[in-house]
């Protein structure tokens, strides 16, 4: 059996020597051409002249393009249809592609972008949440999930039965190591493939057609693997890949691009920052009897993902915690400022921090242990979510009760609540939490959950592999690979794991929301057990068995008492003319979601976990280190146990990252001030937990995925929120007052200087 083992990713070894080949690795033809961006320097205004005589006088420029040089769709966006490729008349935020540079090399391409001169007549630009509150600028009215009669139950409770507070979430950066990076290959008839960094080949083959004003047929899009993804991937790789494509049709050569770092973090979208604004009333125990919730995203100038980010975030409100009367309200504001983006959790995680807030909140107001807290008010199965969805699975009981264990959590907290009570005057003070996660699994657009596969035996028994998924580093060509070796019964060196590419499995969405190996594990079974069939029923009457009972395992087949070597079998069948190649495909079953209504089963079922981190902060500077951190997720029975630890440590310390210490600035004029490593501080290695201890609870999903395994590549990533809610046990030691340590997200050293600073007494 291949699942269930701790097989190396497949490319662990080209990945560690720099062998690994991303598509700017890929050899170039002689005569390829290359692109750069010129970009807006002005958040929001119009386009009064546009002057780019020096830009095509400069060294090696072939051409440059302005949007009316474009031959059919200028339109990069998702699904909106609101993101021209290049501006038409106005442009909306510091960064936005104005003209496209064609030149010989990648440093001319870019050199010249810089000498064009474009006039642009300053309109005032929104860019904060403020700003867009003001103004009433928003993508679409607010939208509200509603259970019971928060309003009613609320206004029976009197204020020492309630919290109230706002704070505000950062958004992030993906800092993808790879960066956003496209080649197209012009072929016969303007037909193009082209060779993208993307999550979504579909999508770029829709873009590019549409764009060559062309049917979808005449694009081929091909992606090895990326270097990271995160969600930065699942469109903002349009830009480059439709710009490719025209520069290639227009000039008959082939056509690169990929962003600079400073130019990635300047033009793409980001996570969505969020401020959230909430009432709940609890009773003695701390069970929230009532929440009424506002989220309000930055969704920056298109709108990309953004509706369904915002969705998701709703649909997180709850995370593990039963709330008897809800009201969520979630508000699209529009800014000018990047287009923000999906990034693991797709909405998820800024959903999920603030109800964590409030169980700590309301701890701190009864003065006891958050733990308890949240227990009460963890789900039981039968109880309904806000979007009035039966749990059916949680686990989060049992979950969290054996993490409690193996951490040590009760000792610990309680010595650092002895310490703080004994040494109200220590410079370094500790803070410990334990926070749980449910994380729903499947797309919420419904007819997104499917997948194709497509499946080949060659005649002397080796297999290649085909299935609509992407490899961006989190293994999923690896247990994709542990499937068909698995269900052929043949040893996993058999199976050749291929490129993704829109020529062999067509239709396919993107590799997102977790749902990889779930759809695509699933699509390649089904083709496996389709060639399984065809070679049972040609062997069975031979051997005087039924097909029924011929069984496929360890590199034979058995047939009643006689055993053959599988790649024997397959020759046998090649020479007896039954095909040898099938497609497989994959419908989820059970959901549906009616998102106006705000009701249904959006999730076929939910992924659990729970994380306890301690930290030390330096009361004096602000600065801070996590001393140790104890996870146990949910990965149902682990298709590939290393692997799917490999997700939760990595998840664990971006989620992390995010509410510590990776902070966005925009300046006044929306000017992007942290576009580098430089400025904008993702974690080291010399950052991560001293203590380090993942495990992985022994489970298997209820419900029949693929050998019953669960997703993980989104869902351990909010268990860095265990982080932020320790920084703010941590300062709790400093409130001479009893003030609830209310700080923001994310919790840098200066946040927490703030805070600390604020709780003492004493002046900023
Ligand atoms: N892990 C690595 N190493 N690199 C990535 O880019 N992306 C994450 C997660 N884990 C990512 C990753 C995101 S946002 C998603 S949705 C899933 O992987 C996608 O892959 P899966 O569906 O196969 O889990
Ligand atoms: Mo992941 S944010 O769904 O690409």
């Amino acid at each position: 059996m291949s699942v269930a083992k701790s097989t190396p990713h497949d490319a662990a070894l080209l990945h560690v020597t720099g062998k690994a080949r991303y598509v700017d690795d890929v050899p170039m033809p002689a005569n390829t051409l290359h692109l750069a961006f010129g970009l807006s320097q002005v958040a929001h205004g119009t386009i009064t002249s546009i002057n780019l005589d020096a830009v095509k006088a400069a060294d090696g420029v072939v051409k440059v393009l302005v949007a009316g040089d474009l031959p059919a769709e200028n339109d990069v966006s998702p699904a909106a249809r609101d993101e021209p490729l290049l501006a038409t008349g106005s442009v909306h935020y510091i960064g936005q592609p104005i003209f496209c540079v064609i030149a010989t090399s990648h440093l001319a391409a870019r050199k010249a972008a810089r000498l064009g001169q474009v006039k642009i007549a300053e309109k005032p630009a929104v860019l904060t949440i403020d700003a867009a509150l003001a103004a009433d600028s928003k993508f679409e009215e607010p939208v509200t999930f509603l259970k019971g009669e928060p309003e009613a139950v609320l206004a029976g409770f009197d204020k020492d039965q309630t919290v109230t507070g706002s704070f505000d979430l950062g958004g992030q950066e993906h800092f993808y190591l790879e960066g956003q990076a496209s080649l197209a290959l012009p072929q016969d008839n303007g037909d193009m493939v082209v060779q993208s960094s993307t999550q979504h080949p579909s999508e770029i083959q829709h873009k590019v057609a549409a764009a060559l004003g062309k049917p979808f047929h005449a694009v081929r899009v091909e992606i090895r693997r990326m270097g990271g993804g995160f969600g930065g991937k699942e469109s903002q790789g349009n830009a480059l890949a439709v710009a490719c494509a025209v520069a290639a049709q227009l000039t008959g050569r082939p056509c690169k691009m990929r962003y600079d770092r400073d130019d990635d973090m300047i033009i793409t979208g980001k996570r969505h920052d969020f401020r959230l604004e909430y009432t709940a009333a609890f009773d003695a125990n701390g069970k929230v009897q009532a929440l009424i919730m506002h989220q309000y995203a930055r969704c920056g100038w298109a709108q990309d993902l953004s509706i369904p980010v915002a969705d998701r975030a709703m649909l997180h409100a709850d995370n593990a915690y039963h709330l008897p009367h809800a009201r969520i309200i979630s508000h699209r504001l529009k800014t000018n400022t990047q287009s923000a983006t999906a990034y693991r959790g797709f909405g998820g995680p800024q959903g999920m921090v603030p109800i964590e807030r409030v169980m700590d909140h309301i701890a701190h107001k009864l003065d006891c242990d958050p733990l308890d807290v949240r227990r009460v008010n963890f789900y039981k199965n039968g109880q309904t979510t806000p979007y009035h969805m039966t749990i059916e699975d949680s686990v989060i009981t049992p979950l969290v009760a054996e993490l409690r264990k193996t951490s040590g959590y009760d000792a610990r907290y309680a010595a650092i609540q002895k310490d703080h009570a004994d040494n109200p005057d220590s410079i370094l003070k500790r803070g410990i939490a334990l926070t749980p996660v449910k994380f729903g699994i499947s797309f919420t657009l419904t007819h997104l959950n499917q997948a194709g596969a497509l499946v080949h035996i060659y005649s002397d028994g080796s297999v290649q592999l085909n299935h609509g998924g992407t490899e961006m580093g989190q293994g999923l060509f690896t247990k994709v690979a542990q499937v068909a070796a698995t269900t052929l019964g043949i040893p996993l060196e058999q199976v050749k794991i291929t490129a993704t590419d829109t020529g062999k499995v067509p239709n396919t969405s993107a590799t997102a929301a977790s749902s990889g190996a779930d759809l695509n594990g699933m699509a390649v079974k089904n083709a496996c057990d389709t060639l399984k069939a065809r070679i049972a029923e040609f062997l069975a009457p031979q051997y005087d068995c039924k097909a029924a009972d011929v069984q496929f395992s360890n590199g034979n087949i058995t047939l009643g008492a006689d055993e053959i070597p599988f790649n024997d079998a397959i020759s046998l069948a090649y020479q007896n003319r039954i095909s040898l190649s099938a497609t497989g495909f994959y419908a989820t079953p059970k959901i549906q979601w009616d998102r106006m209504a705000g009701r249904g089963r959006p999730f076929f079922y939910f992924a659990y976990g729970a994380a306890v981190t301690e930290v030390v902060i330096d009361t004096l500077s602000g600065e801070y280190r996590i001393l140790r951190t104890d996870l146990l997720h949910d990965a149902g029975k682990s298709l590939n146990p290393v692997l799917d630890i490999g997700q939760i440590e990595g998840g664990y310390v971006q989620g992390a990252g995010w509410l510590t210490t990776e902070e966005l600035v925009w300046d006044d004029k929306g000017s992007l001030r942290t576009h580098a490593p430089s400025t904008y501080k993702i974690p080291a290695c010399s950052d991560r937990p001293q203590v380090f201890n993942v495990a992985l609870f022994e489970n298997e999903n209820a419900e029949d995925t693929i050998y019953k395994s669960k997703a993980v590549g989104e869902p351990p990533f909010m268990l860095g929120i265990s982080a932020w809610i320790a920084l703010s046990h941590a300062i709790s030691g400093c409130s001479a007052s009893g003030e609830y340590p209310a700080i923001n997200a994310p919790a840098t050293p200066e946040e927490v200087l703030k805070t600390v600073t604020r709780l003492k007494g004493e002046s900023w």
